[in-house]
């Protein structure tokens, strides 16, 4: 008799008290669809991946999503406290495997590729997982695709030489690297260029000659992917005035990655922060075996990305199977999506009580920000309570309740009313669950039906129900 488990794409893993990963999630894996033709996804990833082509760069797929725990977190230098690494924000399949977060889990085996097969970069497109809120931006798969270049730099000894003969003979090759890059029209509003040595720094290992070089080929190669997918979604709009393109870089942070920034674009009078990147932290190339070598990487969401470029207003139309949505698409174009009939929400409410949580712990309603390539890197979210404290309520545990029951049939979850009584002290929160499809009317029985199963699973949470 087969111990209780989760199969994932014709595997066997046997569950653990850590395990919390669902049917309704796993029902998901395998969809591929950065993989299916004339999908806005599959467009996007081919979009990306002609800024970044062979033979300089690897393009790889990651086909299953099942890594350790030391891939996803450990090898990346997150510590051990890192909120990432919690229950209420990642998939565990057993205490030591989880659905990964981010495509970084796969950077230290694709940096080894580079070492036996010596290329110098690659990019990677995988699915992606987090535990997270419900809204029109937020979906608990989505894809990411990351990409990293790398150099190898000769000896910094060589006899007879000047220091300056020697850094420049150093440079030489990322010099021309990043003179043969297109130029592009870009407006470079801030450069984030004297970046804080104390908060952002280049690394001891690093000489800071070469590692501003490479901050320049990373910065010089992402703008051309701006250039390019904007000026295709541009020219999808003729209706609207051209303006020129303007990114900007800010600092940022990422424990494999120093020094790290992001990149937002201007779009639609906004700006939006696109992607994230940096010069990859030395001891994760030199555990790859690659002692001898230097380079950068970058990370970006693919939804998000996509829903500003193909104008798609709701994150889950991505998994529709409704030739409304499908026919809209098309292989190496941007085209602008037209909405379909929207179909009439549906409002339910549940409020309960939960006991006072420790000091520190469980955000509720706290801004949460994945979706975003930056999210499982370095975002500033409160540490969440570690196994051994006392079960408390996390924002995020409803939320996955109602993702299990409802899938796609639910476009929000908002926090609408939180009280504490004044005479026990205990907290009141209150949750609007917004059922809708976006390809047909739900009936009152059956989102009657689903927002019980919601009440009754809720019961598996410490919090009394009112
Ligand atoms: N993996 C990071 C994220 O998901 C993005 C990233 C990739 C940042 C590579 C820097 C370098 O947030």
């Amino acid at each position: 008799e087969a111990r209780p488990g989760k199969s994932i794409l014709g595997k066997h893993y046997p569950s653990d008290e850590t395990t919390n990963v669902t049917d309704t999630i796993l029902s998901l894996v395998g969809r591929k669809l950065y993989d299916t033709p004339n999908h806005p996804i599959a467009i996007t990833r081919r979009l990306i991946e002609s800024v970044f082509p062979p033979p300089l760069y690897k393009n790889h797929v990651a086909t299953n999503p099942v890594v350790t725990v030391h891939a996803n977190f450990d090898v990346l230098g997150f510590p051990q406290d890192h909120p990432g690494r919690s229950r209420t924000d990642t998939y565990y399949v057993d205490s030591s495997t989880v659905l990964r977060t981010h495509t970084s889990a796969h950077q230290h085996s694709a940096f080894q590729r580079i070492a036996v097969d010596a290329e110098n970069g690659y990019t990677i497109c995988a699915d992606v997982y987090r535990r997270d809120s419900i809204d029109r931006s937020h979906f608990p798969v989505f894809h990411q695709m990351e990409g990293a270049c790398t150099w190898q730099l000769p000896p910094k000894k060589q006899s007879k030489e000047t220091r300056l003969q020697q850094q420049q003979r150093r440079a030489q090759s990322i010099r021309e690297s990043i003179d043969a890059l297109p130029k592009h029209g870009l407006e470079i509003i801030d450069e984030a260029g004297s970046y804080n040595n104390h908060t952002n720094p280049v690394q001891i290992q690093h000489d800071p000659d070469d590692s501003q070089l490479l901050v320049e080929h990373l910065k010089r190669s992402l703008e051309q992917l701006v250039q390019k997918v904007f000026t295709a979604a541009q020219e999808a709009r003729p209706d609207q005035k051209q303006e020129q393109l303007k990114v900007r870089w800010i600092e940022a942070y990422f424990p494999f990655t120093s020094p790290s920034f992001e990149l937002e674009v201007f779009w639609q009078g906004e700006w939006l922060e696109l992607l994230g990147c940096g010069v990859v932290q030395q001891s994760i190339l030199n555990n790859a075996g690659l002692e001898d070598r230097i380079g950068w990487a970058w990370g970006i969401g693919i939804e998000r990305l996509a829903m500003l470029l193909f104008n798609v207003p709701d994150i889950r139309l991505f998994w529709s199977q409704d030739d409304r949505f499908l026919k809209q698409f098309q292989d190496g174009k941007i085209t602008r999506f037209e909405s379909f009939s929207r179909y009439p929400p549906c409002y339910k409410d549940i409020s309960f009580w939960v006991r006072p949580s420790p000091a520190g712990a469980s955000p509720i309603g706290a801004e949460s920000s994945s979706g975003v390539a930056a999210a499982a890197g370095g975002d500033s979210k409160k540490a969440s309570p570690s196994e051994t404290q006392p079960a408390a309520f996390h924002e995020n545990d409803i939320m996955e309740i109602v993702r299990d029951v409802a899938g796609t049939l639910v476009e929000d979850v908002k926090l609408v009313d939180e009280f504490v009584h004044p005479k026990n002290g205990k907290k009141s929160l209150c949750y609007r669950i917004n059922y809708r499809s976006n390809e047909r009317t739900l009936t009152n029985e059956e989102v009657n039906e689903l927002h019980q199963k919601v009440v009754d699973k809720m019961g598996e949470l410490p919090v009394e129900i009112r």
